[in-house]
């Protein structure tokens, strides 16, 4: 007979926070030493600690309270060069970055210095918990979510980020006239994303029913010029925040 003490079962803990499927795996892979002193240096500013509760912005980014500039959440801003150059490029506006790979977050702590951004926080952890307990509904004035994991394989598809009920999450923490903007490089993943934004009531589509230009801001990275020379497409997809869901165009 089995001995119970032994029986597989879950644990309580699992049974009451079962573990969502996520849309990243953590890379190996180690942090350089300058991205090594960056973490060690920078973060104590730089990065917030994740907490499941709501983020004061204006305390976090050191405004004076009466300040309320607008807040642009990046998912996954990878080693940074995006996010750097935008921030750069609009110091009227904060950015908060969501990145899981360590290497990624020293990387853009040693663009922030290397820049002098003030406008740009980082969250090292998932930003699907992060959206979900630190940022209220409403909060944001733009997402950018650019070449998210493509995860190829057909059954790798639930881990895609850009699915109905996140987006209809992001889309309701969106500021009315907010946006999102989703760059891929991978073709069916671009597919899924026009389909899945089309279909989501808050949101409108600022192209009309296709894909938007790259906006200026976005700038175009190494590996993208690359797969353009090589005659791989790459798509922007620009949507808008609707007052409500029942406005149409
Ligand atoms: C393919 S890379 C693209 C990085 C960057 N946006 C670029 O264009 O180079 C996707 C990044 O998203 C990060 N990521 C995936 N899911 C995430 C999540 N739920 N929260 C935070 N980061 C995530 C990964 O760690 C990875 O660095």
């Amino acid at each position: 007979m089995t001995d119970p003490r032994h029986a597989s079962r879950p644990a309580q803990a699992d049974v009451e926070h079962p573990r969502t499927i996520r849309s990243f795996v953590r890379r190996a892979g180690r942090s350089t030493s300058g991205q090594e002193r960056a973490l060690r240096e920078l973060a104590p500013r730089f990065v917030l600690p994740y907490q499941a509760r709501a983020l004061d912005a204006a305390a976090a980014f050191g405004d004076p309270p009466a300040s309320r500039l607008p807040l642009i959440l990046e998912i996954g801003s990878g080693m940074g060069d995006a996010t750097a150059h935008i921030a750069a490029r609009m110091p009227d506006k904060r950015f908060l970055a969501c990145e899981v790979h360590e290497p990624g977050v020293g990387a853009l702590l040693m663009k922030i210095e290397a820049a002098q951004l003030g406008n740009l926080r980082i969250v090292a952890h998932d930003a699907v918990e992060v959206i979900a307990h630190m940022l209220p509904e409403q909060s944001l004035a733009g997402i950018h979510v650019f070449f998210p994991d493509p995860w190829h394989k057909l059954r790798h598809h639930k881990r895609r980020l850009i699915q109905p009920p996140f987006v209809h999450t992001l889309a309701r923490h969106l500021q009315p006239g907010g946006y999102l903007h989703c760059a891929t490089d991978w073709q069916p993943y671009a597919e899924q994303m026009l389909a899945v934004l089309s279909a989501e009531p808050l949101l409108a589509n600022r192209a009309g029913d296709g894909y938007a230009q790259r906006p200026d801001y976005r700038p175009e990275t190494k590996f993208e010029r690359r797969g353009v020379r090589l005659g791989h497409g790459v798509w922007d997809l620009v949507f808008t925040r609707r007052e409500s869901a029942t406005a149409t165009d």
